[in-house]
């Protein structure tokens, strides 16, 4: 999409949701949406470059909203070593993936079946040993969750801020990258940091973007900066989803230990718009295999390319303070 494009339906004031708004004129052939029906659960996950930014407030009510709608959903807390989908939930596990990887427990024992209607899987807190997985943990990993995905429609994964390994492991293992971000300047540094590294190493082209803690014109404005420098630099498709905008109420839900709920009005009609985007976007039917496919995918990962990023750099910044 051109700046003159997206400048026109910032001057409009119609969201960019609600108009579909990709970060290209056309999506590449492999993100096309084609006839044929995909059986397999749809697998996203939520990342970011920096961290703090909301992903998993986004993920807990995300996996919410999809469950009230009636999809068996899994939530996977993939920020291992440092998970907190348990806290934010309030929910106790009796084991995390440490037992998965050590044969002490299998999956389902570890799955905690939420009040809220959905299904947990705990990364464990304060265990260092799970921040770098090695490849046969991850494949570990793997298995058990190829498995379990015949139990549900929608898998969601937490993951940890960054571009560590753990992150690019299971961001490119899903279906849709969903990256969260702010409209800081670092913020929006970093994103571009990560849909970088997982497009050129990983392959990801395909990414849905939720700017988070802003307006509606600021969240415009965050996009088409990041979508300047990923249209000129990267070879990715960008589809903005909309924004979240910052209320104490996330806060005080999180103090404690819950969802919003009906007496948390003002976050609510954001929230299921922004989720209703996510939920009804085309499955991608070239990486439609579940969990299965990308393990093979992760292997054939690219050489990265650094020449370009003074200029990104620069470019973003001086975006950001313009
Ligand atoms: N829309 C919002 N309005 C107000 N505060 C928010 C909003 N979204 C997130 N926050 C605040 O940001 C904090 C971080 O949120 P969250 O833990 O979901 O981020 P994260 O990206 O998962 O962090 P980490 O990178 O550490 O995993 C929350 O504790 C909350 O106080
Ligand atoms: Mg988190």
């Amino acid at each position: 999409m051109s700046d003159d494009a997206m400048s026109s339906q910032l001057a409009n004031g119609s969201s960019a949701a609600d108009q579909g708004v990709v970060g290209q004129a056309e999506a590449p052939a492999s993100v096309v949406n084609t006839p044929h029906r995909i059986v397999s659960p749809r697998v996203i996950s939520i990342s970011s470059g920096k961290g703090g930014v909301g992903k998993t407030f986004m993920s807990v009510h995300l996996a919410a909203h999809a469950a009230k709608a009636g999809q068996r959903v899994l939530l996977i807390d993939a920020d291992l070593g440092l998970a907190n989908v348990d806290v934010m939930l309030g929910i106790h596990s009796s084991g995390t993936m440490r037992n998965l990887l050590t044969g002490t427990e299998p999956l389902e024992d570890l799955i905690v079946h939420c009040p809220q209607g959905f299904d947990v899987l705990p990364g464990g807190s304060g265990l260092y040993e799970l921040t770098n997985l090695n490849v046969s943990e991850q494949q570990t990993i793997l298995d058990s969750l190829r498995e379990a995905g015949e139990h549900y429609d929608l898998i969601l994964i937490d993951t940890a801020a960054g571009i560590g390994d753990n992150v690019l492991y299971f961001a490119s293992a899903a279906e849709t990258a969903l990256v969260v971000l702010t409209p800081d300047p670092t913020s929006l540094t970093d994103a571009y940091a990560l849909i970088k590294v997982l497009s050129q190493q990983r392959g990801v082209r395909r990414f849905m973007v939720l700017i988070n803690q802003t307006d509606e014109i600021d969240g415009h404005i965050t996009f088409k900066r990041l979508l300047s420098v990923t249209d000129r630099y990267l070879d990715v498709y960008l589809d903005y989803i909309g924004h979240v905008p910052q209320h104490p109420s996330v806060r005080k839900a999180i103090q404690q230990q819950r969802l919003l709920n009906d007496n948390d009005p003002a976050l609510r009609p954001y929230l299921d718009k922004l989720f209703d985007h996510v939920l009804s976007r085309p499955r991608d039917a070239s990486r439609s295999g579940g969990l299965q496919f990308f393990w093979e995918h992760t292997l054939s990962a690219g050489l990265d390319d650094d020449s370009d990023e003074v200029s990104v750099n620069s470019s973003l910044q001086a975006q950001s303070v313009s």
